[in-house]
């Protein structure tokens, strides 16, 4: 499928990240249908949405009637058969391989044969997910970073089956979003996370080793090696049960030590410390 041949886009599960790609589909002029399982978390998505597009018009960085044309484009729903007609189906549902692949196949039965299924998994086998379905070369990964409308990169993740089409159009479809796509292969952790995760669990050790508080590692980072925010901070924002499970899966597949989520940050996340989105991880949140 040509990217000028992708009008319609869905977007699964409507959290930090999904309500972040909905939003950049929606403002690149498709029409958007977003998916969450009640309508109430569709509805939390769509206020937040329509949160940060008023902070976009209220800095003149977009007009009111885009704004609202924009949130026009975007209709919700609860039911995956309400996707039939989308183009490309782009997946951010929680972070499990079974109930990623157990998505993937029953969207396969729902969309036309040349509709392209796009995971934004952070550290599973994008080939693993493919496997899932019968025609593996329509599936690829996009994978976005948090916050994804200001994050400019956009990972094209390459399973063993894809096909060189739906790399090459999950690619534009990148571009058009305004993102800087670059492509790569489905290798644990991919570009960005292959270098970032065990980096920030070494932030981590230093925490205790150093005897340092979250401040002043944040301060140490940004002040001293031009990090645009601090490990603890990014943490906090990623979520820590994320961040979390991206150590613990890139540990399974490399076998480093380094990937392995240090004790204090397991322990946080078997605490309810989810970071920002849970009000309290590092720092409190109001
Ligand atoms: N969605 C949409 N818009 C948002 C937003 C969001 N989640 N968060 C903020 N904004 C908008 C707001 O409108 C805000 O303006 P406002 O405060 O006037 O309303 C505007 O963006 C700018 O926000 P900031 O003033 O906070 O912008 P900064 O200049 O401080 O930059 C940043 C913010 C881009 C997040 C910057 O701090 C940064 O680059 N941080 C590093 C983030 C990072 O490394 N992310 C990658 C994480 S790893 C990952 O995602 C991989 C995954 O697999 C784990």
């Amino acid at each position: 499928m040509a990217v000028s041949e992708i009008r319609t886009v869905g977007v699964v599960g409507l959290g930090a990240m999904g309500a972040g790609i909905a939003q950049l589909a929606t403002e690149a002029g498709y029409e958007t249908i977003g998916r969450e399982v009640t309508a109430e978390l569709g509805q939390q998505a769509r206020g937040r949405i329509a949160h940060f597009l008023q902070r976009k018009v209220d800095k003149e960085r977009m007009s009111a009637p885009a704004r609202e044309a924009a949130l026009a484009r975007l209709s919700l729903t609860t039911e995956l058969t309400d996707l039939a007609d989308c183009d490309l189906v782009i997946e951010a549902i929680v972070e499990d391989l079974d109930a990623k692949r157990a998505l993937f196949a029953e969207l396969e039965g729902i969309v036309r044969p040349n509709a392209i299924l796009a995971t934004n998994t952070s550290a599973l086998s994008v080939t693993e997910i493919a496997a899932a379905v019968e025609l593996p070369a329509r599936a690829v990964g996009m994978h976005f970073f948090n916050p994804a409308p200001l994050m400019p990169l956009v990972e094209i993740v390459r399973a063993e089956l894809s096909s060189d089409d739906a790399v090459d159009t999950a690619y534009a479809v990148g571009e058009r979003l305004g993102k800087r796509p670059i492509r790569c292969h489905d290798t644990p952790g991919f570009v960005v996370n292959r270098v970032l995760i065990p980096l920030l669990n070494d932030c981590l050790r230093v925490l205790d080793e150093a005897r340092v508080s979250p401040e002043d590692l944040d301060t140490a980072m940004t002040a001293g090696a031009g990090w645009p925010m601090g490990p603890c901070t990014l943490v906090d924002l990623v979520g820590i049960d994320v961040h979390v499970h991206a150590s613990e899966a890139l540990y399974e597949k490399l076998r480093e030590p380094r990937m392995a989520p240090p004790p204090r940050i397991v322990a946080m996340k078997n605490a309810g410390l989810l970071g920002r989105k849970g009000g309290r991880g590092f720092y409190v949140y109001e």
